[in-house]
């Protein structure tokens, strides 16, 4: 439901920066941090906004940082974070390893959260004494759609919890350093079966430290969500590191010293911070749906049509004036009738009561900060859009629009 920023904003971005545009707000992302501050680690999951200078802020704010690729990797070193140390500022996330993201690892020394038993043994085979987490699938998951529920027998994800002592042998076979352990059961979850999740957790401690390995810290995953309707629940985040930390303290009768606490969110942290500025350009009727059509499509904003996901969104005309609602199906300009930002799940239409949109004004769909621009494609041959950051009245592009050229080259003159 959020929308950081005022209507002028938006028009003098809009004018400055052209359509469609990523537009973040750093004092929204700074305060979403401080909200989940009494976890001692944070450890933002980049996969949800991974522009180098999201990554910069976060680690000026003192946040850790998850990567699922060679290519994260990279990323949050350009942004100027070190793997190593106690707890690391960089992990590698992940269920399997490529041959040049295992040399990646390895080569900066980036510790491993092994969702596969596999990845313990090509890893321990390269890198003796490598530090180790475990992800573990505890059997059970929730999210906010089928796929993004991360957990149960269902999901690739993690080392199934009866693995576990396979998993630990693995390690003690290759001389790997268990740093801790990992649930991440899916994004958007419930919180009625948090509880579970902890308890599972505690179990899983019990195990490992009966088998004879130690641990420095655990991990809740990430998973937070936001509302992105009203009357959608707002996280409380107190709740939640009450229950968690509730775990880690008998964890820690179990192993008998002090353990770590990470979180590991992405949405929680940045989705609120983002909206798409797209623009008019077109309407029409079809039988009895009125039609919005704008200039940005799922290559840009993937979930709607993905998961059938509800954003927000504001029709802004310029001389501020607002029209009367008029029930609305808001699409994109793809070649693909799913290409439709008010949709529910299956691909169904779902016209939406917004003001009457004519040519040339802006519509904003707002909570788009988390899985946005990293979701987004080159298809239909359309370059990756701007990012611009707002901070203090301040905007600075942090990436530049790309172009048709840049696309092309990378076919031609081969
Ligand atoms: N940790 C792990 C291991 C994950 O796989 C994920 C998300 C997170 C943390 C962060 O989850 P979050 O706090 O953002 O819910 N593209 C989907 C979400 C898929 C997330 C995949 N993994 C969406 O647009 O909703």
């Amino acid at each position: 439901m959020s929308n950081p920023f005022s209507p002028a904003q938006l028009w003098s971005l809009a004018d400055q920066f052209g359509t469609p545009l990523w537009v973040y707000d750093a004092a929204t992302i700074r305060q979403r941090i401080a909200q989940v501050s009494n976890f001692e680690t944070i450890r933002f999951a980049q996969k949800a906004c991974s522009n180098i200078h999201i990554l910069k802020l976060m680690r000026e704010q003192g946040v850790k940082v998850d990567a699922v690729s060679r290519g994260e990797i990279l990323r949050a070193l350009a942004a100027g974070y070190v793997a190593g140390g106690e707890p690391s500022e960089i992990v590698f996330t992940a269920d399997l390893f490529d041959a040049a993201t295992l040399d990646c690892v390895v080569e900066h020394g980036v510790p491993v959260n092994a969702g596969s038993i596999d990845m313990l043994h090509q890893l321990g085979a390269r890198s003796p004494g490598h530090a180790v987490w475990l992800r573990i699938n505890p059997g059970f998951g929730h999210g906010h759609s089928n796929k993004t529920n991360t957990g149960g027998e269902h999901s690739k994800h993690g080392i199934w919890h009866t693995d576990l002592g396979a998993a630990l042998a693995a390690i003690a076979q290759h001389g790997l350093k268990l740093v801790g352990l990992h649930m991440h059961i899916g994004s958007g979850v419930d919180y009625s079966h948090l509880q579970e999740v902890c308890g599972a957790m505690v179990n899983l401690v019990r195990t490992a430290h009966a088998a004879g390995h130690d641990l420095h810290a655990i991990s809740a995953g990430g998973g937070l969500s936001i509302p992105y309707r009203s009357g959608d629940p707002v996280v409380d985040t107190q709740h939640y590191h009450g229950l968690w930390d509730a775990a880690r303290q008998q964890a820690e009768a179990i192993v008998g010293h002090k353990l770590g606490l990470e979180i590991e969110p992405g949405r929680y942290l940045v989705a609120e911070s983002g909206v798409l500025l797209g623009q008019v350009r077109a309407s029409k009727n079809a039988g009895n749906n009125h039609f919005v059509l704008v200039d940005t499509g799922f290559n840009e904003l993937m979930r709607p049509s993905m998961y059938g996901s509800y954003h927000a969104m504001s029709v802004l005309r310029r001389d501020g004036s607002t029209a009367a609602a008029q029930p609305t199906v808001v699409a994109g300009p793809l070649c693909e009738s799913g290409d439709v930002f008010t949709q529910g799940d299956g691909g169904v239409v779902l016209p939406r009561d917004l003001p009457a949109a004519q040519v040339g004004d802006l519509l904003v769909i707002h909570d788009t900060g988390a899985y946005g621009a990293s979701m987004s494609s080159n298809y239909n041959t359309r370059p990756l859009i701007a990012e611009v950051l707002v901070d203090g009245g301040q905007a600075r592009l942090i990436r530049r629009r790309q172009t048709v050229d840049e696309l092309l080259a990378l076919e031609l003159g081969l």
